[in-house]
Order: C-alpha cells, then structure tokens, then sequence
C-alpha cells in the first residue's frame, strides 16, 4: 500500500513532493538580523532531509521585533541580501522547497538567548522597550510593554508587506505569518493578552482587527501563486483564553482574506503555560480546523515517528505535518522514514548509494 505521508500535495501553484514539512526553527545566531555561515550549514542541511518543505525561523520585520540579539530579521537591505546568499545556495543543492515564517515578537521581543537565560535582557545587556496589545508583561520579571499605539500598528503592518516583498525577491516558495506562541499578532487574538477597550479589544472581532489588517496587507503584494498562510494559536491551554472553537473561527477569518493554509500550534500566551507534550497534542484541533474551516492545514507539536505522521495523513486529519525536534535529532528524517514507509524519496546525487540498494537486502533478509 502507498504512503500518504510520501503523497504529493499543492499548495496555490506550489508541487511539494510529499506531506513533510521542518517546521520554523530560531537559531539565535545572526547578525543584527543578518544569516550567516551557522544558516547555511543548518538549512543547507534541512534541504537535504526529505521534507519536501523547509520553513525558515521566525524572521522578524522590525528590530525591535526580533526576540533576541541573534534572532534573524528582514527590515535591511542587509538581511535581505545576507538571507538570498544562504537561501540560493540550499535551494541549488538541496531537494526542498523553502519557506519563511514572518514574525514580530511584541511583549516577548528584547530576551535573551535560550543557552543565556532566557528572560528579559537585563540593564547591559542592550535591552530595547517593547509594545503589544496591552501594558502587560509576559510573565514575571519580564519587560513592562507599551500600549501599541495606531502608528505602531500602521508601522509594523507596512513592515510586514515590506519584509514579504524581501521575501519573494529573494525566491521564499511560500510565506508563513507567525500568529502563534504570545507574540504580537498572538497577543493581539488572545483574551489573556488583550485587554484594550479600542476597536483592537473585546470581541473577537475587535481582537482580530489587527492581525487581519496584517494578513490583508501582505496577501495584496504576495501573487496568489505564492501560497501565504498562518501558524495560528489552536489553544491557549488556559481557561479565558483561546479555545480550538476560536481556532476554527481565525481559520475561517483568515482563509476569508485569502489565506491558502493554516498551521496549528498552541500554547505561549503567558510564560507559565505549560504546552502538553504526549504524541501530537495538537491533531485533534487541527483536524477541526480542516474539517470546519475547510482550510489546507498542516500540524506541529510532538510529531516524532514515521508511523504516527503516516496514520496522521493518511487518516485526513490534516493535509501535512510540521516537525521541528524530530528534524534536529535526525536531519536525515525524511529518509528514514521514507524507508520505514516503503516510500521514494529525493536524495541529491552524491548521496544516492545510501538509498534503497543499502537497505532493501537488509529488510528481506529480517
Ligand atoms: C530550537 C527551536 C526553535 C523554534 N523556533 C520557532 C520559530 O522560529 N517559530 C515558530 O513558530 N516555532 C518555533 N519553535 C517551535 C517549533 O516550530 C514547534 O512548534 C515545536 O517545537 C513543537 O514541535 P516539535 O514537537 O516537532 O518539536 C521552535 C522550536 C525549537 C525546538
């Protein structure tokens, strides 16, 4: 019987190979937002896993959007051009097709590395002030942010529009906005973050206003061919805040603005939420949100073997899956489980031998 998992799949115009998808990953290693070397070793070897998609980390569209020192940004010409270096290159050499996931980070921006800390930069450790949905900080200890303001809003939207054009200029097969783990556009949706009185708070509606504009904004620029979708909350594992109902709801607000795929994650409103961690605690959302929403969707969220993606898939509870540890255990995960499936999957040339010749005497002499 064939794969589901090794099945293709079309997003808008793009052919991905198979229903693999390496979910975004921060590296905390770039240079005023710019990629290096680090990037191009880490993609580079992402390319060639047997994903048939590789979504590049959060890349944050203001500096003071990025989460960290060393997160990666597109707000300069610099990262644009430090960013098309790394990216031809793994496209030229691999087998993927890449993504990018576009970010702000709001109240969570200004923190250190995770290998640092983790918390709020401290004074001398070149903090910067932070704004989001309301005065609130994430969590204990964190940085109190500003009330966004409409210019910040207007700013960060055109910043947006701007970083997704940087994005296809520099060949990104499709474009992810980050809408999930407490960060602007996440703080915005959730009640738990949200407590503004202005047409940005309240009802769903009003919480929804930005992020909408956003997503209007940046669809009108990127060419319906481009698939442009979300990483979206599909709950925020805490009572008042957003619940799979919600998720199905911002999946149907989204794919009204012309959205072509949601990605379902949760979890990260508040700094002591506690993410579930047993096998893909979010499928059964995101199998709603396909099903209700009617939406291309994708999940992420303790996706580890080959059989448990492959049922996922072929169950139709969602169109692809999203693994982000799994990939950086094993960068060579697509093949091993296309062996474990049965199924074909692209190598580059040089490694060829190490396909199913290797393999197959082993397997029929088990
Ligand atoms: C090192 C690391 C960096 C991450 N960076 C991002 C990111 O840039 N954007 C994002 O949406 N999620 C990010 N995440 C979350 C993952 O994409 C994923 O949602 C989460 O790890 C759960 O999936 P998993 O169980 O397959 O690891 C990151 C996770 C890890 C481990």
């Amino acid at each position: 019987m064939s794969s589901a998992l090794f099945s293709p799949f079309k997003l808008a115009a793009l052919e991905l190979a198979n229903r693999i998808v390496v979910a975004p990953m921060c590296q905390y290693s770039a240079d005023d937002g710019c990629a290096n070397d680090w990037h191009m070793m880490h993609l580079g070897m992402l390319g060639n896993s047997g994903a048939s998609l590789v979504v590049v980390e959060a890349t944050h569209v203001e500096r003071q959007g990025r989460i960290t020192h060393g997160c990666m940004g597109l707000y300069s010409d610099d990262n644009e051009l430090a960013l098309q270096r790394v990216v031809a290159q793994c496209r030229r050499l691999g087998t993927a097709k890449f993504g990018i996931q576009i970010a702000h980070a709001g109240r969570k921006a200004s923190s250190q590395r995770p290998w640092e800390g983790a918390k709020a930069l401290q004074p001398g450790q070149d903090p910067w002030p932070t704004f989001a949905a309301s005065p609130l900080p994430w969590g204990e200890g964190w940085h109190v942010p500003r009330e966004a303001t409409e210019t910040d809003l207007e700013r960060v939207t055109q910043a947006f529009v701007s970083a997704a054009q940087r994005a296809l200029r520099i060949g990104f097969d499709e474009i992810e906005l980050h809408m999930a783990h407490g960060y602007l556009m996440h703080g915005f949706m959730s009640p738990l973050s949200n407590k503004r009185t202005d047409k940005y708070g309240g009802s769903f509606e009003n919480r929804m206003r930005f992020p909408l504009a956003v997503t209007r904004a940046v669809r009108a620029v990127v060419p319906k061919h481009v698939p442009l979708g979300a990483r979206v909350t599909g709950t925020d594992w805490r009572e008042g805040g957003l619940t799979p109902d919600d998720a199905v709801n911002i999946a149907r607000a989204l794919k009204g603005e012309g959205l072509d795929f949601i990605c379902v994650s949760s979890g990260g409103a508040l700094a002591d939420i506690r993410t579930p961690s047993d096998p893909g605690y979010n499928v059964p959302i995101a199998a709603r949100v396909k099903k209700e929403a009617g939406i291309a969707t994708r999940v992420v969220g303790m996706i580890v073997t080959p059989q448990q993606a492959e049922e996922i898939v072929a169950k139709g509870q969602v169109d692809m899956v999203s693994m982000a540890r799994a990939f950086l255990d094993d960068p060579h995960w697509g093949w091993h489980a296309a062996k474990a499936l049965k199924a074909d999957v692209a190598r580059p040339p040089q490694y060829l031998r190490a396909g199913p010749k290797l393999w197959a005497p082993a397997v029929a002499g088990a």
